[in-house]
């Protein structure tokens, strides 16, 4: 069966591009077809300024919103990164066959770097080598497909090449993954910023939608979003972004074509109404299912328990393997 792995960050609160990009095909899709795992990456939330209260909060809600989502832990695997310890493990080992030079070429480490001088003077080395431990944790597991939006396809290259390099170096290892981009909202644009990503770690509230904002904050954020001069409604990415991202946003949830329902429509206003609407939708039945499961804690905190076993079980062979095979003494 092909094996799946994918994985949120719990830096901010969950926003629709994550919903959109990610989690949704892993609900609807993923975990039916393949066997599948799904992870808090929690680790990878120590590589800029944090406040430990909060990243264990943020943990705790992304993984409650992956249950609201629709992950269903009959089907799939859910659980915390640092609940393993074999992703540490073998990121160790990932660091030894990468270079300094191919960390820094990855755009988001270009982005972030300098945006964390400018706000504290420092850069955290974590950040520069996050990219290996995004690769440990898609090679400890046999990976086939990795289910992300495009910001994160650069990093399962890196993973791919570092799995290559190892095979051909120590032996046989790791499967050699594949990014598995969704075909429409793999890059869901801020509202108000319609050229940059709606990022659930900018501070820019009015242009982000987040999974648990009321419905008429919902309504306000997508009536106010930053559309285009012109007033045609026509699909172009390059030309008129704004409007292009709100097709995409309608066709992600209403299951079309943003070409096809461009035809549809004459008004800016309209398309705006029947985009808030159809994301209210979406929204309607994850918002109520996270509410159940707030009033639960001890189910959620056992779905991680639980996950937390089966994935250790399924990293250790291989995490163990690549140990011999890279020359350590067997303990
Ligand atoms: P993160 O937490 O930033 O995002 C989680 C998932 O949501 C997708 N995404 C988007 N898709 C479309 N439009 C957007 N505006 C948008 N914003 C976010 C991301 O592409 C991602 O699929 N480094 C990863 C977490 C990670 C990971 C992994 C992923 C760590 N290890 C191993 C896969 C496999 C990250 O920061 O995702």
């Amino acid at each position: 069966r092909t094996r799946v792995f994918s994985g949120v960050k719990p830096t901010g609160n969950l926003t629709l591009g994550n919903y959109l990009g990610a989690l949704r095909r892993w609900a609807e899709v993923d975990q039916h077809r393949a066997d599948a795992l799904f992870c808090v990456v929690d680790l990878h939330a120590l590589t800029v300024d944090h406040d430990p209260a909060r990243v264990r909060r943020l943990s705790r809600q992304a993984a409650t919103l992956l249950l609201a989502a629709g992950l269903d832990p009959q089907l799939c695997t859910v659980f915390v990164q640092s609940h393993v310890d074999e992703h540490a493990r073998l990121s160790y080992l990932l660091e030894c066959v990468a270079t300094d030079g191919e960390m820094r070429r990855m755009i988001q480490y270009k982005d972030k770097a300098p945006r964390e001088r400018a706000r504290g003077g420092s850069v955290r080395l974590s950040l520069l080598t996050y990219p290996v431990l995004m690769a440990a944790d898609i090679l400890a597991y046999g990976t086939n497909e990795v289910p992300v939006g495009e910001d994160q396809t650069q990093h399962v290259e890196l993973s791919r090449d570092l799995a290559v390099r190892f095979n051909q170096r120590y032996g046989h290892t790791f499967v050699v993954p594949r990014a598995t981009p969704p075909a429409v909202a793999a890059r869901v644009m801020n509202l108000q910023d319609p050229v940059s990503k709606m990022g659930k770690s900018d501070d820019s509230g009015p242009g982000i939608v987040y999974l648990l904002d009321e419905p008429e904050v919902v309504r306000k954020k997508v009536m106010r979003a930053v559309t285009d001069s012109g007033q045609d409604v026509v699909y172009d990415r390059e030309g008129r972004p704004g409007v292009a991202n709100l097709l995409e946003i309608l066709a992600a949830c209403e299951g079309g074509d943003p070409e096809e329902l461009s035809r549809g429509y004459d008004s800016y206003g309209a398309l705006k109404k029947d985009t808030a609407e159809a994301v209210v939708e979406v929204l309607r039945p994850l918002q109520e299912r996270h509410r159940e499961l707030c009033a639960d804690p001890s189910y959620v905190d056992g779905v991680l328990r639980d996950g937390a076993r089966r994935a250790r079980e399924m990293a250790r062979p291989r995490v163990d393997a690549a140990y011999r095979a890279i020359g350590l003494l067997p303990a």
